[in-house]
């Protein structure tokens, strides 16, 4: 049985998610939702992201022990994925002993075999972002990757020789094109990062105590990315006395991670790999970001939406669908309240919901409900709907499997809307007009197969994102969804005797443009 690997980012637990932190998540339950459908043993792995200044800071703020405050916060995380149904097998936190414990084997590995050296480092320090600068990196003086004060530090440290790998690297970003996706953010880390000359990393931290300590040097915290970014393979019990799910799991398909941490993921995590002598993951997928009129989304600017808030409006499929489709491979894409409700209305309401509301009504009202099956009449207009449906599901594998999801959800419309121009060609309440002819009575369970058959396939396109509303429609449909794999998509003429529901139900209840989209701004505001 072939294997699939995900990995999301794992989160800091430093305050509420907002859609825009939840995208990644929701990106990657879907990849993993697809990979299960096509009977693949797929694994899925999130978490916390609980050491560094950053979160000692917030703890103290908050008047806590930051043990005490990681644990809430995870705990938070926990029920936001829960009511989202993210469907992960493993959810680490870096605060776990085995974690901990795998860890620090691994930095005395380093250590041993001259990867790590003892050095002092004297650099300028972004706390938010704990990161150390160059001069040189610096954007007008500030942090280059989130444009805050930087301050000038100097600490006894231990460092990590990347210089020793990065020839390697860039060999292997040629030699293997599927590592990075999309292809254009390999040539910004060359460009970025590797051609200025590509610095050892500061490894170790004094400053404060919230991390893993060094085995062998304790007044030492490993940094917090070297702790993070090795939790892709902790969590699958690497360096522990059971490691099978790693040697099952490893090295993983698909490591999903947003724009903002591509240099960590596309410069130190293989670089880490390396030095361990383990293979890469297959592919580093990097998102773009959910961004907002106003630039990023923050609780200062006031334009900040979290998925609970859409989600108890408007259900947690219509949420999904909305952030998958806004956001292209090859740009940000942009939340507004106009957007969100058009796209409802429209997409999900007009065009998917009438079309399937339409179908089972033309089935009960011409017969009753029930047909035997596919009847094999070679009407243009019906071989030109199933030559439409292989070419979607063609498409769709062939967008999804290159990471293109906005475009897959896209090629899956395109067949929607097809499907309801289908309906007014063929006017099947023409046909039903005269029933006495038997050629139109075959004309019009032609037209209704056609239709039942088309929903059932849309359902299970739609279903890796939008698992309730799949449901729904395949229970209108008359058909059971436990049965549901992929390999159906290739069975497109063998529904039999079909039996609809004798009422159809709205899958999603159009809204008030006006009011929905102030509701919305109203939220925002909050
Ligand atoms: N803890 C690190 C990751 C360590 S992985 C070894 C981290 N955490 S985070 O909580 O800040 O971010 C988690 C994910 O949310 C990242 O993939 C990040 O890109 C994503 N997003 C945060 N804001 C986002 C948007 N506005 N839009 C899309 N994704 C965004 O980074």
């Amino acid at each position: 049985m072939n294997k699939f690997y995900v990995t999301t980012p794992i989160y800091y637990p430093s305050g509420k998610f907002h859609i825009g932190t939840a995208y990644t998540e929701v990106l990657a339950d879907m990849v993993k939702r697809y990979h299960v459908l096509k009977g693949e043993e797929s694994f899925l792995l999130t978490g916390t992201d609980e050491h560094g200044q950053k979160i000692e800071n917030k703890a103290r703020e908050a008047g806590m022990e930051p043990k005490e405050y990681v644990d809430i916060q995870a705990e938070k995380a926990i029920e936001l994925w829960k009511k989202m149904k993210i469907d992960y097998d493993k959810y680490i936190r870096t605060t776990d002993d085995f974690h901990i414990e795998a860890v620090q084997k691994i930095f005395e590995k380093f250590l041993k075999q001259g990867d790590i050296y003892k050095g002092e480092y004297e650099g300028w320090y972004c706390e938010p972002c704990e990161s150390y600068f160059t001069e040189t990196q610096l954007v007008d003086g500030n942090c280059p990757d989130c444009g805050r004060t930087v301050y000038k530090m100097k600490e006894e440290a231990y460092f990590f020789k990347m210089s020793k790998y990065v020839g390697r690297l860039v060999k292997y970003y040629d030699e293997n094109p599927d590592l990075i996706k999309p292809s254009y953010r390999k040539q910004e880390m060359i460009n970025n990062f590797i051609k200025p000359g590509l610095e050892d990393l500061c490894v170790t931290r004094t400053s404060f105590d919230w991390g893993i300590q060094v085995k062998s040097d304790p007044k030492h915290v490993i940094y917090v990315w070297l702790d993070a970014l090795t939790n892709y393979i902790t969590a699958l019990g690497y360096e522990s006395e059971d490691d099978s799910l790693f040697k099952k799991f490893w090295p993983a398909d698909a490591q999903i991670v947003g724009k903002d941490i591509a240099r960590f993921h596309l410069i130190y995590w293989p670089i880490f790999l390396m030095a361990l002598d383990l293979p890469l993951p297959k592919t580093i997928f990097v998102h773009n970001w959910v961004t907002m009129k106003d630039g990023k989304m923050s609780k200062s600017v006031g334009n900040v939406i979290y998925p609970e808030q859409l989600i108890d409006r408007y259900g947690l499929d219509a949420t999904k669908y909305y952030l998958i489709r806004e956001v292209p491979t090859s740009s940000d894409g942009l939340f507004t309240p106009e957007g969100f409700v058009e796209r409802f209305n429209s997409d999900l309401c007009n065009d998917l919901g009438n079309l399937l509301n339409r179908s089972i009504a033309m089935c009960n009202k011409y017969f009753d409900g029930k047909l035997d099956g596919y009847n094999g009449l070679k009407n243009d207009v019906d071989l030109s709907l199933e030559e439409m449906v292989k070419t979607t599901i063609e498409n769709f594998d062939l967008a999804f499997s290159n990471f293109e999801f906005a475009n897959s959800l896209k090629i899956i419309w395109k067949l929607v809307s097809r499907t309801n121009k289908y309906i007014d060609e063929t006017e099947p309440w023409k046909l039903a007009k005269d029933m006495e002819s038997e050629d139109n009575q075959e004309k019009l369970k032609s037209v209704i197969y056609h239709l039942i058959a088309t929903l059932k396939q849309i359902a299970i396109l739609i279903r890796p994102l939008m698992e309730e509303t799949s449901d729904n429609m395949l229970r209108q449909l008359g058909l059971l969804s436990e049965d549901i794999v992929w390999n159906q998509l290739q069975n497109y003429k063998e529904l039999k005797d079909i039996r609809v529901i004798e009422k159809g139900e709205p899958l999603f209840q159009r809204v008030d443009a006006n009011e929905e989209i102030e509701y919305i701004k109203s939220l925002m505001k909050k």
